[in-house]
């Protein structure tokens, strides 16, 4: 049964060199599986009230901010050289790569149901749930830097972890923060997603957060590795000299950023999924290259057979 389900999940995972399309996952047959189950965000992507989408037209610009600023802060952070929170070196904290699933949902999310708060079931084609981080502001200003605040801004909640919880994750309370920070230094979160969402009349759109005029979403996943990011009373990592226990598939150390495990992938090319026009006639300007998905699926099915083999033996 459970082989059954690795090998669906490989399948699913890993078409060799296919691209990610939303229009061949029904993600309206995603539920998570709570007491009362809910849709994944994937089910519900209509544009609806005043909200709109910053970015589109500097997609690539956009998601090397968004990988760049994620790895340095995870670098800095597992080096050991973060003296706040008590903090200590991370031994297996992977590089992060830019996954256009996660982006897809984290637009779907944002162009229909977004009030100010998160979503409530991020679930993936292959079922993984993923964590989330949101970021606002409450005027218009595209500006890509503001990225970096952003992302700069969950990490400064690094302050407040205290020592118990990064072997057994746990929220403080609703005044200390401390989320964000798990959700973007989680060991095995190797995979983020963003879109920005720019809403002219909050209050017209009822959210729960008027202020929240323009928000980053971002939602991360671990993709090929153990590990569910942000999981209470999970392990966030393990501490210990950088990269000494990476995990399988990922056990190099990464050249550019020296203190995570596994490869840095070049950033998907592929063009945003165009809503408007679904059947994937291209728009005036010419599509990017296919992006190379080989390494991923490499590194998954690895580590997938790996797992199947070890039940047999
Ligand atoms: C990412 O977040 C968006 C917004 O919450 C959500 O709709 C979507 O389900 C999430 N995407 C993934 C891949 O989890
Ligand atoms: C937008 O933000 C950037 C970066 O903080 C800033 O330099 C710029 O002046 C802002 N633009 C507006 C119109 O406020
Ligand atoms: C994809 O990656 C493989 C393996 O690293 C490489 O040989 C190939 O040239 C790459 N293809 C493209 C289109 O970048």
């Amino acid at each position: 049964m459970f082989q059954s389900i690795l090998f669906y999940a490989l399948f699913l995972v890993c078409v060799p060199g296919e691209k990610f399309d939303p229009k061949k996952v029904d993600y309206c047959k995603k539920k998570c599986p709570f007491e009362t189950p809910i849709m994944s965000s994937g089910c519900n992507c209509e544009l609806r009230g005043t909200r709109s989408e910053t970015d589109l037209d500097k997609y690539m610009e956009f998601r090397k901010v968004v990988i760049d600023e994620h790895n340095y802060l995870r670098n800095f952070y597992a080096s050991g050289k973060e003296t706040k929170g008590s903090s200590k070196a991370v031994a297996d904290m992977l590089v992060m790569n830019y996954d256009v699933e996660l982006e897809y949902l984290a637009r779907c999310y944002g162009r229909s149901t977004f009030d100010g708060y998160h979503d409530d079931c991020r679930m993936l084609h292959d079922d993984r749930l993923t964590a989330q981080n949101l970021g606002g502001l409450r005027f218009k200003n595209n500006s890509l830097s503001l990225i970096k605040i952003h992302v700069e801004d969950w990490y400064s909640e690094v302050k407040d972890m205290e020592p118990d919880m990064y072997e057994k994750f746990r929220l403080r309370n609703d005044k200390i923060m401390t989320g964000h920070f798990a959700a973007m230094c989680w060991g095995s979160a190797n995979t983020v997603g963003c879109a920005r969402i720019y809403t002219s009349d909050t209050i017209k759109d009822k959210f729960t957060k008027p202020t929240m005029v323009q928000a980053l979403i971002c939602n991360y996943s671990a993709k090929g590795v153990k590990g569910i990011v942000e999981g209470a009373d999970e392990r966030m990592f393990i501490q210990g000299p950088p990269c000494s226990k990476c995990p399988p598939a990922f056990s190099k150390c990464n050249s550019k950023y020296t203190s995570l495990c596994g490869e840095l992938e070049p950033i998907p090319t592929d063009e945003p999924y165009d809503f408007d026009n679904p059947n994937g006639k291209p728009r005036d300007k010419p599509r990017g290259k296919p992006s190379n998905s080989s390494k991923i699926c490499g590194k998954s099915t690895i580590l997938i057979l790996a797992s199947v083999l070890s039940m047999f033996f």
